[in-house]
C-alpha cells in the first residue's frame, strides 16, 4: 500500500489512527507492507512535529519514500516536494526485490557516541548523532536480517521494531556488548565513534573548581572494538569498519583497512561539504580488501546505507 500524504495532518492522523476517512480507515486495516511519500509545503514540512511522525510510522514499520527538495504546489521552492513517481517505483521494485535477501543473516551494527565519565556531572563524548549506523541497522532489517545494534547514548527515534537494540554508554560498555553479540553473527559493520580514551579514574563527587587556574585530567587508552573483532573473527565473518578522517584520508583509511582486518572499510573526509556529524547526508568512498575503490556521490545517509549494504550483500 503506498500513501502520499499531502498534509501534516494526514501524517499526524496516520501515527494517532484518527479514523475519520476513508484513507485511514485503510491504513488501519492494512496488514501489506505500508510506504509512505509525505508531501507538503516547506515550513509544515520543517516543522519538528512532521519529523517526528515520520519517525513515528517508521518505528512501526513502515517504509518513507523521502520527499525532495523542488518546486512546490504554493510556488516556494525547498524541502517537501513529493518524491518523483519513478523514484517510488524504483524503490517499491528495490523493496521487493530485496526484502528477503538478507532472511537467515545475523549482523551486529553498532552506532551513535560513547559517553566517558568524568565524575556525577561530566562526561567526555564526541559529535557522533548515530545516524549513518541507524540507517545501515534500518536497511539491514528491511532486507530481512536479524539486526543486533548496540547503540550508544543517542535516542532510538526512527528505528524499524524488527532491530534488537543494546543500549550502552562507554567505550568498555561497547567492547563488552560488541564482542558478547559477534561471535554468532555473520557480518558486523562498525560504525559507532568510539572514545580512544577514557579518564584514568573517576570520581564519585563533583570535582570542585576551587582556586586552582587550570585543570589535568589524566586518560587512558580504552579498548578498540573493531581492531579485537578483526582479531578474533573467523574467516566466514564479514567485518566492516568506519574510517574517519581529516587529512591523507585515503592512506589512513587503508592503513585502517589492513590493521583492522577488515573486508572493506567506509571513509567519510570531514572536508567533503555534506557528510560528517548529524548531518542527513554523507559522501563516503569505499575502500575493499582487494584493492577496489568506490567513489559516491553525497547522498542521503539512508541511500548510503543501501551503498554500504549492496556490497556486504555481495561478500555475504
Ligand atoms: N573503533 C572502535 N573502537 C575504538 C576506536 C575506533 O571500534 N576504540 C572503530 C570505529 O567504530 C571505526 C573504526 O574503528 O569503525 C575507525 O575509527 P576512527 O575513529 O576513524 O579511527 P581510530 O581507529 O580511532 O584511529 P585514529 O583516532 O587514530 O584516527
Amino acid at each position: 500500500m503506498i500513501i502520499a500524504p499531502a498534509t501534516s495532518n494526514s501524517i499526524s492522523k496516520m501515527v494517532t489512527g484518527r479514523c475519520d476517512n476513508l484513507l485511514i480507515a485503510t491504513y488501519l486495516s492494512a496488514s501489506c507492507p505500508v510506504f509512505f511519500a509525505p508531501a507538503m509545503d516547506l515550513d509544515m514540512y520543517k516543522h519538528p512535529s512532521t519529523s517526528t511522525n515520520i519517525n513515528k510510522l517508521i518505528e512501526f514499520g513502515h517504509i518513507e519514500l523521502p520527499a525532495t527538495s523542488g518546486e512546490l504546489a504554493s510556488g516556494l521552492v525547498g524541502m517537501g516536494r513529493m518524491c518523483e513517481p519513478e523514484d517510488i517505483f524504483q524503490i517499491v521494485v528495490d523493496y521487493f526485490k530485496f526484502s528477503n535477501s538478507l532472511a537467515g543473516k545475523k549482523i551486529l551494527v553498532n552506532a551513535g557516541p560513547t559517553h566517558e565519565k568524568i565524575d556525577p556531572v561530566r562526561f567526555i563524548g564526541n559529535y557522533s548523532s548515530g545516524k549513518m549506523g541507524k540507517a545501515i541497522a534500518n536497511t539491514l532489517a528491511e532486507r530481512g536480517a536479524k539486526v543486533e545494534l548496540v547503540l550508544g547514548p543517542v535516542d532510538t527515534e526512527g528505528l524499524s521494531p524488527k532491530i534488537n537494540i543494546t543500549s550502552i554508554t562507554s567505550a568498555q560498555e561497547m567492547y563488552e556488548a560488541c564482542h558478547a553479540i559477534f561471535p554468532s553473527c555473520d557480518s558486523g559493520i562498525l560504525a559507532a565513534a568510539v572514545a580512544d580514551f577514557t579518564p584514568s579514574e573517576f570520581s564519585n563527587q563533583k570535582i570542585k573548581k576551587g582556586e586552582h587556574d587550570e585543570f589535568q585530567l589524566r586518560m587512558s587508552r580504552t579498548r578498540d572494538v573493531l581492531a579485537s573483532l578483526g582479531e578474533s573473527k573467523t574467516e566466514k565473518q564479514i567485518l566492516v569498519g568506519f574510517a574517519l578522517e581529516t587529512h591523507d584520508e585515503l592512506n589512513h583509511a587503508q592503513k585502517k583497512l589492513d590493521k583492522k582486518n577488515l573486508d572493506f572499510i567506509v571513509l567519510n573526509s570531514m572536508n567533503d561539504a555534506g557528510a560528517g556529524f548529524a548531518k542527513n547526508t554523507n559522501k563516503v568512498t569505499i575502500i575493499e580488501k582487494n584493492g577496489k575503490n568506490h567513489t559516491f556521490d553525497t547522498k542521503s545517509k539512508k541511500e548510503v546505507s543501501k551503498d554500504i549494504v549492496n556490497l556486504l550483500q555481495n561478500y555475504l
